[in-house]
């Protein structure tokens, strides 16, 4: 018999409704005793005693034994989320940016107080991506994970694509359909992916890192003359996070805009769905597909956590654990498009192998190799003069056969 869960609910927003809705159609053994919300004056669906603005009327209540923290505060939501685990209450929750910036104490705190904190719905919304990284890839080689892991960028990218709309209004529709994050900047600049890239980085290969250590480079800067450069082509271009394990002692991770070509899975991965391509050693190839965005997708997979909690599931970090060397590095090079208006820029990247150069008054760009860590130290300048950088192995190969080839190689 699992036992009974009296849940403490931070945050009634789309997700937080999202589950609610969720959960009164199931017979759960479970009760969401309170909700605790900021903004007392919102009309809510719910008769108001469920509700209060006192985070410790949860907090200190001892008949909560969960707490299911949806807030988009990040510093608040880590002090929730610590003072559950330090009083013997077990966590689930969906913040992406709280959970990548201090992965290293939430594990601390877990395994000082023997409290559980589960979050699948941190990364892609519905896809079980999480749970499969720390259990199921164990013995595996995994060469690479990467994927669409932003909803809202990738609604833009195909309302652009696809139906010719512009910017502004997709992202507002993104915003508007509760997709986007309260600051839309972490969607579109990458922020968002890169968050999750490094939860699932951390899982798949127990390696910690620091958001400010990983480059996030974001579609902010996409053009017209880009799409109709990738349609010629035949490609698309999404926002893609990658974590690939360079030898047995370094991960690489970043995040970027990429040209995709029809083959790869991630071509026809649209609005606000997401998809996570793993590249393992003996499996080869596999790919998840799901809803990265939304009330009812995202609650799905909270409530999945919270389920688990039932039996007493707990990640078990085992890969950050093991004694396996690896480390982190931004010592990789890259093929890129770049379009670009100020030569400066060009010289300060310092492309080699040049593949492809074009310029009229309206539109220059070059396509050739550069170091990693010469995109990061040239970021802010990239962003500034409005020029747009992408990953563009599809374009670099002498055919898109070879081009296949080199791309199954770095995934
Ligand atoms: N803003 C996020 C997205 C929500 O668009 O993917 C889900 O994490």
């Amino acid at each position: 018999m699992s036992k009974k869960l009296n849940i403490g609910l931070f945050g009634f927003g789309v997700v937080g409704q999202g589950l609610y809705d969720i959960i009164k159609t199931k017979n759960l053994n479970l009760e969401i005793k309170k909700i605790a919300i900021k903004n007392p004056e919102k009309k809510r669906s719910l008769p108001a005693e469920i509700f209060t603005t006192d985070r410790d009327e949860i907090l200190n209540n001892p008949e909560i034994n969960t707490i299911v923290e949806l807030i988009n505060d990040t510093e608040a939501a880590f002090e929730i989320v610590s003072r559950a685990l330090s009083t013997g209450k077990n966590v689930v929750s969906a913040s992406k940016k709280m959970i990548a910036t201090y992965l290293d104490e939430l594990i601390e705190l877990q395994n000082k107080y023997g409290t559980s904190l589960l979050y699948e719905g941190s990364v892609c919304g519905s896809i079980p991506i999480i749970r499969n990284l720390e259990e199921y890839y164990d013995n595996e080689l995994l060469h690479s994970i990467s994927g669409i892991f932003n909803g809202s960028s990738n609604y833009v990218l195909s309302k652009g694509f696809l139906e010719n709309l512009d910017y502004d209004t997709a992202l507002l529709q993104a915003q508007e359909l509760g997709f986007a994050e309260t600051d839309p900047t972490s969607d579109v600049g990458g922020f968002d992916a890169k968050y999750k890239l490094i939860i699932a980085a951390a899982h798949a290969y127990g390696v910690i890192v620091k958001p400010e250590d990983v480059i996030n480079i974001g579609i902010q800067n996409l053009a017209a003359s880009d799409l109709q450069y990738a349609r010629e082509k035949g490609l698309k271009i999404k926002l893609v996070p990658v974590a690939k394990e360079l030898d047995d002692r370094h991960v690489a991770m970043f995040v970027l805009p990429k040209f995709v070509n029809q083959d790869e899975f991630l071509y026809n991965v649209e609005y606000e769905y997401n998809g996570v391509t793993v590249q393992a050693a003996f499996a080869d190839q596999q790919f998840f597909f799901g809803k990265g965005a939304g009330g009812h997708p995202t609650g799905s997979a909270v409530l999945s956590d919270i389920a688990a909690l039932r039996y007493n599931y707990a990640y078990e970090y085992k890969k950050a654990k093991s004694k396996k060397d690896l480390h982190f590095t931004n010592n990789i090079e890259l093929n890129v498009y770049l379009r670009y208006e100020d030569d400066d820029l060009l010289e300060a990247l310092q492309f080699e192998h040049i593949h492809e150069r074009y310029y009229s008054d309206s539109y220059k760009f070059i396509i050739g190799k550069i170091n990693l860590q010469n995109l990061i130290d040239n970021q802010q300048r990239i962003f500034d003069q409005r020029a747009f950088i992408a990953f563009a192995d599809q374009l670099t190969g002498v055919s898109l056969a070879t081009a296949r080839k080199e791309a199954a190689e770095v995934f």
